[in-house]
């Protein structure tokens, strides 16, 4: 009796985490707009979920919302920062206090000023360039953890809204921003920094929730990270679409410059990306197929894994399913683009691909011993 109670009290709990809302992201490839329909390929009976590829965090937070304990994980440390505020964290939020510390003058600007020396007249006028550094001096000093991956995972966002198309693989940002035209369908381009934070804020602040689990957050290399966990039930695979805008350091290495304050990075090319860059495996034609056997083999203990892919990428959806049946039993579920907003490349009639992999079923033979028969009898 008390035992159905508690269930019921358990499961009624797990259905309000989906009453939190996930601050909407812009993030090449990010599974937001897709979430309802992933969602239906989810098993409900388990207990412990990795996604691997977590970029904005947005199928993570679908799987805490699911009440599981979840790992997530992403090779680069912005998206980690979201994993931290948003998935490891269970309360922590920015008040006042904490505000009125990020936006005050700090004393120590000559040690911060990567930001005015790199992108001042690329992405950012003067001002906004002088922001930026003041305000990673200061997330430096918060005492608490989940405080600075909040501030980083918000300045973030607020710096893909100001800067045209969301992304800084491209030099555009100021010549949109003084065109008229552009400002009026998009007045993001103009607003300051802080303004933006500042409307950003209480959305990523009403997004922290507890769902009772010991979540972790990482920056790895998929590869590395998987030989250091165990007891995983689902394991949810969204790599790069290979051959199709792949290439999120050059998307994205302002974020990652921003969050890592490098010290020891080139900046180069027009959009100064920081080189060298990490390694994917991912990415790149000539390595993605070694590093799709190698995740597949180190994920061979986990039964239940689902894959993320599209019809236009490389290798083929036909060849992703034959590496996977050495291991598991795959169906191959499809959802077609209206339009071309699945990012990644993905243009209307392209389809998004989501590869549902369960154990093997384990046959048991009960292969009886043959009798011996007697001379008599075989004659
Ligand atoms: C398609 S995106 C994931 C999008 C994510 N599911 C979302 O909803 O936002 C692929 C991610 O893989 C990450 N990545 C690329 N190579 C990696 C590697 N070897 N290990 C871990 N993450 C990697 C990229 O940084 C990128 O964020």
């Amino acid at each position: 009796m008390f035992s159905h109670l508690k269930s019921w009290l358990m499961l009624f709990e797990e259905y309000t985490y989906f009453n939190y809302q996930f601050p909407e992201p812009q993030y090449l490839g990010a599974k937001h707009t897709h979430l309802v329909w992933l969602n239906k390929f989810i098993p409900k009976n388990i207990k412990k979920a990795i996604d691997a590829f977590g970029g904005s965090q947005s199928v993570a937070y679908l799987l805490k919302q699911c009440g599981f304990e979840v790992i997530t994980n992403d090779f680069l440390e912005f998206n980690n920062q979201i994993g931290k505020a948003l998935i490891e964290n269970r309360d922590t939020k920015l008040d006042k206090t904490d505000i009125d510390f990020l936006f005050s003058n700090n004393s120590n600007l000559n040690e911060y000023n990567l930001i005015t020396d790199t992108y001042t007249d690329l992405f950012f006028e003067i001002q906004e360039a002088v922001f930026a550094d003041n305000l990673r001096a200061n997330i430096e000093q918060l005492n608490d953890p989940f405080k600075k991956s909040l501030a980083l995972t918000i300045i973030n966002r607020a710096m893909t809204r100001k800067v045209t198309m969301g992304h800084f693989g491209h030099t555009q940002a100021l010549v949109y921003a003084n065109d008229p035209i552009r400002v009026k369908r998009n007045r993001s381009l103009i607003r300051p920094l802080k303004d933006i934070f500042l409307e950003l804020l209480p959305n990523y602040n009403a997004a922290v929730f507890d769902n009772k689990k010991d979540n972790e957050s990482y920056s790895l290399n998929i590869l590395d990270l998987l030989p250091q966990l165990s007891n995983t039930d689902l394991i949810y695979f969204d790599p790069p679409y290979c051959d199709s805008h792949a290439d999120y350091q050059s998307f994205y290495h302002l974020l990652e410059t921003y969050t890592v304050y490098w010290k020891d990075k080139q900046f180069v090319n027009g959009i100064k990306r920081y080189e060298p860059q990490r390694y994917s495996g991912f990415d790149k034609k000539k390595t993605v197929v070694k590093s799709f056997e190698q995740l597949f083999e180190k994920s061979a203990d986990i039964p239940n894994w689902l894959i993320s892919y599209n019809n236009r990428s490389f290798p083929s959806i036909e060849q992703l399913a034959k590496m996977v049946a050495k291991y598991k039993n795959v169906s191959v579920e499809t959802k077609t683009y209206q339009n071309g907003r699945g990012g990644k490349g993905s243009v209307a009639g392209s389809k998004e691909v989501l590869l549902v992999c369960k154990p093997k079923k384990q046959f048991s033979f009960n292969i009886k011993e043959k009798p011996q028969l007697s001379i008599d009898e075989r004659f």
